[in-house]
């Protein structure tokens, strides 16, 4: 039964986390969460977790153990005293984030409604009720109206986005967030929850430090967090690197990969067929890698509705995008070193650069078909599906010339993917996951029109013009239609069969997300691009979009 152990998944048992072990046991694992799960006290598993504390956690800890002892027959609460139990000591969700006014807010562009429905949160400190938050100082920024946790990847568009905008100080603001993560936990956590804590994400941290200092020149800002960004740097390379071999030599790459954690949690409450502690870390590698869910991360092959969530081993893959993201990040550190005058730490940053350089170009590339691929290390070969981030390594100049952009161009369009009307979709297989066909997400389009439009092949720009222009309008017509930006959007409109949210039943649901961060930062970035040559009139596609409102989809987890 997958229903049920998606379900569960966000509220499994961590392990240790370097949070109060106090807040742990409310909010990861112990007795509480263990009832209020079981008796259901919300529809939705995730809201508990996020309700803040309105005492310390030790008093309220303490609370409930005399309660439970009270309680004769196992000390098994009514599902009536758990709720005034609840309701008596926590608050509701959301009431440590308020509402907050960007002070350095302009409007460059004339599309002010698109980007005021970015959504401005802001940590309260100092009191027991943040305590479900792991403590950022404000601002504190989400992606949507309704998600109050602050994953990176989504945040590095975002930022982009605030610096067009002449919003370097709130975009400073949100990198400070992330280097006070680094610094507390050493990398960034999957979210400012405690049960995430273990989990982190695509290591976006120092290429946000280069759209910063593109729009600022603050050396003093890069001199005093550098540290920061390498302590980033090395939480991947000692926690998720991985050697393969291959043609008599071996190459170091890396992998999302979260640990198993060991505890049951309030897995017990799950009571048929809980899953294996494998499926559950690889469940949380999935999400760690920003792609939760999706065919991309199901071993092995193939890749057909057949394969499910049961076959998630994002853990064997080593992506093209997380790697093309690192290489990136170690020529950036290396100009930073160079930038600071420590010429030692700056050689060293541009012999791991080149040695990824070569170690990409032995593992993922793939000469004939004229593409990266991610790698299936249980079979040790490539994975020769499509998904838009097997160009990565265009967008991230990494290990690039003329003869590579051109086989790629001609791969991207032998592929059918460019037949999407709105945009490239994340796979070509339909599998119901929020991750594949027919979901189109703003970061990949972004990354695929980034990468053909830095290169100095004419079709390859012009390719990139045509994909803008496709999701510009798409878009604007949304836009105008719903008066909102969304996370995603079907790729294809008419002939498609509406989104299909979810399909695995009864799993966590939350509404469609609006706001959107990411979708306004790289429609930005576009207008900013191409804005001269973009043209609105004639758009090929209105998208209908009847799950709007209605249909439902998969949070983050
Ligand atoms: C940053 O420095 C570069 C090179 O000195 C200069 O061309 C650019 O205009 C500067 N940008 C800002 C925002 O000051
Ligand atoms: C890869 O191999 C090198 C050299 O043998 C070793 O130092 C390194 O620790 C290995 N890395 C991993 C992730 O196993």
């Amino acid at each position: 039964m997958v229903v049920c152990f998606v379900h569960k998944l966000v509220l499994s048992g961590l392990g240790t986390v370097s949070g109060s072990p106090q807040s742990n046991q409310i909010y990861c694992t112990g007795e509480l969460l263990r009832q209020v799960q079981q008796a259901q006290l919300f529809t939705d598993d995730k809201h508990f977790v996020d309700m803040p504390l309105r005492a310390k956690p030790e008093e309220v800890l303490g609370q409930f153990q005399q309660l439970v002892n009270a309680t004769p027959g196992g000390g098994a609460l009514s599902r009536q005293q758990l709720a005034a139990f609840v309701e008596a000591h926590f608050f509701p969700p959301g009431q440590e984030l308020q509402a907050w006014e960007p002070p350095d807010w302009t409007s460059r562009y004339g599309l002010p409604p698109a980007l005021r429905l970015w959504p401005a949160q802001r940590h309260l400190p100092g009191s027991p009720r943040a305590l479900s938050l792991a403590s950022p100082p404000p601002p504190l920024r989400g992606r949507g109206d309704s998600v109050c946790d602050f994953p990176s990847r989504d945040s590095f568009w975002i930022i982009e986005g605030l610096l067009l905008s002449g919003m370097a100080a709130t975009a400073e603001g949100m990198i400070q967030n992330f280097l006070f993560l680094v610094e507390k936990f050493g990398h960034i956590p999957n979210g400012g929850r405690v049960y995430y804590e273990r989990r982190s994400q695509p290591p976006f941290l120092t290429l946000m430090m280069e759209s910063y200092l593109k729009h600022t020149n603050s050396t003093s800002f890069l001199r005093r967090n550098i540290h920061l960004l390498e302590a980033e740097y090395r939480f991947w390379q000692q926690q998720r690197a991985v050697n393969i071999s291959t043609g008599g030599q071996q190459y170091q790459l890396n992998r999302y990969r979260v640990p198993e954690s060991g505890e049951q949690g309030v897995l017990q409450a799950c009571a048929h067929q809980p899953p294996q502690q494998s499926l559950w870390a690889e469940l949380k590698t999935a999400a760690e890698s920003g792609w939760d869910f999706s065919s991309r991360w199901f071993l092995p092959g193939p890749r057909s509705t057949q394969a499910t969530l049961r076959d998630t081993k994002a853990s064997e893959v080593v992506p093209v995008d997380l790697n093309a993201i690192l290489c990136r990040v170690e020529r950036l550190l290396a100009t930073f070193y160079r930038e600071l005058g420590e010429a030692q730490k700056a050689d060293s940053f541009q012999a791991a650069h080149e040695q990824r350089v070569a170690a990409i170009r032995a593992v993922l590339w793939d000469d004939q078909a004229g593409s990266w691929f991610d790698y299936d290390l249980l079979q040790q070969r490539k994975s020769t599906a499509f998904y838009p981030s097997n160009v990565a390594p265009l967008w991230a100049e990494c290990g690039v010339d003329a003869a590579v952009v051109e086989k790629a161009l001609g791969y991207l369009q032998g592929s059918s993917a460019l037949s999407y009307a709105n945009g490239l979709p994340a796979s070509l297989a339909r599998t119901g996951q929020q991750w594949d066909l027919p979901n189109a997400w703003a970061p990949l389009q972004h990354m695929v029109i980034e990468g053909l439009a830095k290169s100095s092949l004419p079709q390859a720009q012009e390719l990139a013009f045509t994909l803008a222009q496709r999701w510009v309008r798409m878009n604007l017509a949304v836009y105008e239609r719903h008066h909102a930006m969304f996370e995603k959007v079907p790729s294809r409109s008419g002939g498609e069969a509406p989104l299909r949210c979810v399909a695995m039943g009864p799993v966590r649901l939350s509404p469609l997300q609006v706001g959107f961060g990411w979708t306004n930062g790289v429609v930005l970035q576009l207008l900013d691009r191409y804005g001269s040559r973009l043209t609105s009139t004639g758009a090929l596609v209105t998208p209908m979009l009847p799950w709007i409102g209605t249909c439902l989809a998969l949070a983050l987890l």
